[in-house]
């Protein structure tokens, strides 16, 4: 088997990454494909950002920069998962009550690590919107206890809370944050202003999916642990793509799904709470654990979809291989890329705050003049290019995600594009 592998991995490096045939590189295992990748990484980053590139299926004429909507699994994702599929058909009674116990927790383990949790920290999910549900449904809130829910919030991130509005009588706050503040300062004397004896929970998005502002969370969860607040943290466009670390956020809970930026199978996500606030969790489902301790009640859902969740780990994987350090930079490359030729431009506006730490891999952009919908699609309709349209908050502008997938002529293509556009 080494020796195998010796002999594919020393023909892939002598081919050159670009000539590698494809029946050849699909029979290596993930582990192969990318200790390879890194091996050429040190000689042409450029060959090293093809085979990534190569790993993603995108169809004929797409240009995707619509990651924030939804990512895509790479090869050696999709394929993990279909062997876990084919597995589970072969034997449907024993891999779903147990066969799969070892691997269904190394998956918890890596995913913890992943955030810097502990294991016994992490459920695994279906999404964020079940996340943000699990926390507003379980908090014991009484009429007149106000949670704290800013206004860039994705909408699956408020409806829980609206919804235990009219079931509990609580009292939703929702601060408006500014758009392009100066200084990250600006948004936490914006949360800090409408805390109240009162306020019992802030729900918080991490990275906003209206124009990619990074929200001061730290900070934020600082000033609400000193007064007993609880704080819940929808990482959905932060994990895979920005650093997570819920220790250094200091938050009760975070929630986020692998389907964007891990690039996992669609339906699966983390949610994390730490030790010391598991003790207000409540089920959303009731099952056979419903009455235990722990956070192992969160994820006990009896029959479930186990192949997309063992496909989380090979994300998880994957993403290793490469490195959030690796990754973050090439997004950043790319965001300046387009920076380059149009921050400054007269005809349009970006509507992300720019500075460090203040945005990182979403920009959204107004052509001034143009309509934000017929932006979008005529975009597509030129050249393929798939963004996400956004006029909440008054941004009229379209929503850029920068992904490693991307290649540098699709980021000048999407500038002309652009500047052509009427
Ligand atoms: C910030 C944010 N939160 C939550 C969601 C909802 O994610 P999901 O559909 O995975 O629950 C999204 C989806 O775009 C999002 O951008």
């Amino acid at each position: 088997m080494i020796n195998r592998r010796k002999a594919i991995r020393n023909a892939i490096l002598g081919l050159g990454v670009a000539t590698v045939p494809r029946s050849l590189f699909q029979k290596l295992t993930v582990d192969d494909k990318f200790k390879i990748a890194l091996n050429i990484a040190n000689e042409n980053p450029d060959k090293y950002w093809q085979l990534i590139q190569s790993q993603f299926n995108f169809a004929n004429g797409i240009r995707y920069f619509n990651n924030a909507s939804l990512g895509s699994s790479p090869l050696s994702v999709i394929e993990a998962r279909e062997e876990y599929s084919r597995t589970l058909e072969s034997f449907p009674s024993k891999y779903m009550w147990g066969g799969w116990k070892d691997q269904i927790n190394e998956v918890r383990i890596e995913a913890a690590k992943f955030i810097n949790a502990e294991s016994d920290e992490i459920a695994i999910i279906h999404n964020t919107t079940e996340g943000m549900n699990v926390i507003a449904s379980s908090l014991n809130l009484k009429p007149g206890d106000e949670v704290i829910v800013g206004d860039h919030e994705h909408r699956t991130g408020v409806s829980p809370w609206l919804f235990h509005q009219e079931k509990k009588g609580i009292k939703i706050i929702r601060p408006i944050l500014p758009l392009t503040p100066d200084d990250p300062q600006e948004i936490v004397e914006t949360y800090k202003k409408v805390i109240s004896p009162r306020t019992k929970a802030i729900s918080m998005v991490h990275i906003t999916n209206t124009n990619g502002m990074i929200l001061p969370v730290k900070e934020i969860c600082a000033i609400a642990s000193e007064k007993n607040i609880l704080t819940l943290i929808d990482g959905a466009q932060s994990l895979g793509a920005y650093p997570c670390d819920v220790k250094k956020i200091g938050c009760d809970y975070f929630t986020a799904s692998g389907h964007k930026w891990l690039f996992s199978p669609k339906g699966v996500a983390l949610f994390y709470a730490r030790k010391e606030s598991q003790k207000w969790l409540k089920p959303f489902i009731a099952n056979y654990n419903y009455d235990k301790d722990g956070i192992s009640k969160i994820d006990d859902y009896n029959t479930r979809n186990l192949p997309d969740v063992l496909g989380m780990g090979a994300a998880i994987q994957f993403h290793k291989m490469i490195g959030l350090k690796s990754i973050m930079a090439r997004t950043l490359d790319l965001k300046k890329r387009f920076l380059s030729r149009l921050k400054d431009h007269p005809q349009f506006k970006i509507k992300t705050p720019l500075g460090q730490d203040q945005s990182h891999h979403i920009l959204t952009i107004e052509k001034i003049g143009t309509d934000v919908n017929d932006l979008k699609e005529s975009l597509f309709n030129k050249n393929g290019i798939d963004v996400r349209g956004m006029s909440s908050h008054n941004l009229n502008g379209i929503r850029i995600s920068f992904a490693m997938y991307q290649k540098e002529e699709d980021i000048d293509l999407l500038i002309d594009t652009l500047l052509n556009a009427e």
